[in-house]
């Protein structure tokens, strides 16, 4: 019999990490906006760890319903099957959603929710025997990393090894003047099938804020030419806006939508994908190859489902706008302080996010600000990790305003005296 040795060398690959430089940190317990390290460090978490965290970390809540989930019925395969908790989250989604789209799709994650969305619009216009192969998207944008997300996705660092095996996309710059002719002029071509948006802000492309004005003017072309509008509310959704939706901010509605990271508040990992009966009528038919060939082994998993119902139990049962309205009044004030500082470029807030640039003569992606930035909020007992020269705040809902007022002091220490800006 062979035997073990008792320890063998192994590497863990880090998401998004330059792993020469990485040296992770050993978190082993989290409480509301703490975190708590393997080296008696406490952290606020002051971007909700990847924009997943709602109403803060270890959440008895819903730590609770997932326990009392986990002793019931942990998951069952969703082909042919379903149970109470996918039902009643998607019921309670649908009373929150505009009424037409009430047709949902469980996957994993953010990036499987806009698989799914892209897989959808493609296959309608197949089942439809008008097939279309284009879709129109923002430039700057990020809707994840598998292939069909990534091919959605602006061209960037992210992408440049895959390009040649990305499909193409058509691009629209949202905060231009003449957005609307662009979209018009592009979204009328026979072999477009429609659009997609993060809808009010592109997080990952730097925290770009656009307007609703705009939002609803496009979906409003788009639908004139009889043409779809997907909107990737990974980022946005469970209140990141202000409302619950960032979608709640506009008249006209999308056909399609993607929900992810803040679903489960943060707990577990869940995608879903709300479709227009429109869209879905066009897969059921008697012709078996109209069906959508797509699924997750974890698709609609019964502990996400809790964890998503309580989020949800707890957006009813306490104040989350408000306390996300009270974050925003406090972005505000501080970022008029910070807007004082020549190096600080396009203050801006929306709901619970804020974000500043620094001036830099190379703006993006591998600025080494991000790193000199996060290194020395890290030290002060804060998680910032900006996009490049891009600052943002993305706390939870939970942060109190002496936390929030403790990150913007950070923030303006090493704007002072560490960072010489
Ligand atoms: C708007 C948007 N869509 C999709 C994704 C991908 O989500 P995930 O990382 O869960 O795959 C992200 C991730 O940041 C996102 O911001």
């Amino acid at each position: 019999m062979q035997v073990k040795p008792a320890t063998v060398a192994y590497t863990i690959w880090h998401p998004y990490s330059h792993m020469p430089d990485l040296k992770p940190i050993e978190v082993t317990q989290a409480k509301g906006v703490y975190l708590f390290t393997s080296d008696n460090r406490t952290i606020i978490d002051a971007i909700s760890s990847w924009w997943v965290n709602t109403h803060g970390h270890a959440h008895p809540y819903i730590a609770e319903a997932i326990a009392k989930q986990a002793q019931q019925l942990e998951q069952v395969i969703f082909a042919g099957f379903t149970h109470p908790q996918a039902e009643r989250l998607v019921g309670r989604l649908c009373q929150r959603l505009p009424p037409d789209l009430n047709v949902a799709f469980f996957s994993d994650d953010g990036s499987t929710s806009v698989e799914v969305a892209i897989k959808m619009l493609f296959q309608y216009y197949h089942n439809k025997k008008e097939p279309k192969n284009t879709i129109i998207a923002l430039s700057s944008s990020y809707h994840g990393d598998t292939f069909g997300a990534m091919s959605v996705s602006a061209r960037s660092v992210f992408s440049t090894a895959f390009e040649p095996f990305l499909f193409e996309v058509e691009y629209i710059e949202p905060t231009a003047l003449d957005v609307l002719d662009q979209l018009e002029k592009k979204i009328q071509q026979p072999h477009v099938a429609g659009l997609i948006v993060e809808p009010l802000v592109q997080g990952v492309g730097g925290m770009r804020f656009y307007s609703a004005y705009t939002l609803d003017k496009m979906i409003e072309c788009c639908h004139a030419y009889q043409k779809f509008v997907i909107a990737d509310e990974v980022m946005t959704g469970f209140g990141r806006t202000g409302n619950f939706f960032a979608i709640d901010a506009i008249e006209q509605k999308p056909d399609i939508l993607c929900l992810s990271k803040a679903l489960t508040g943060g707990f577990l990992p869940l995608g879903l994908t709300f479709c227009t009966p429109t869209i879905y009528e066009a897969f059921l038919d008697s012709d078996k190859t109209k069906t959508f060939f797509h699924g997750h082994s974890y698709t609609g998993n019964a502990l996400a489902c809790a964890a998503a119902n309580a989020v949800l139990d707890l957006f009813e049962q306490t104040p989350t706008l408000e306390a996300i309205h009270q974050i925003h009044t406090i972005h505000q004030e501080r970022l008029k302080v910070l807007n004082k500082y020549s190096s600080i470029q396009n203050p801006r807030t929306i709901g619970s996010i804020a974000a500043f640039d620094i001036a830099v003569q190379q703006p993006g992606y591998l600025n080494e600000m991000s790193t000199i930035i996060s290194k020395f909020a890290l030290a002060k007992g804060v998680l910032l990790r900006p996009l490049g020269n891009v600052v943002y705040i993305l706390p939870p809902y939970v942060i109190s305003s002496t936390e929030l007022h403790y990150v913007y002091d950070v923030i303006e220490e090493g704007l002072r005296k560490e960072w010489n800006l």
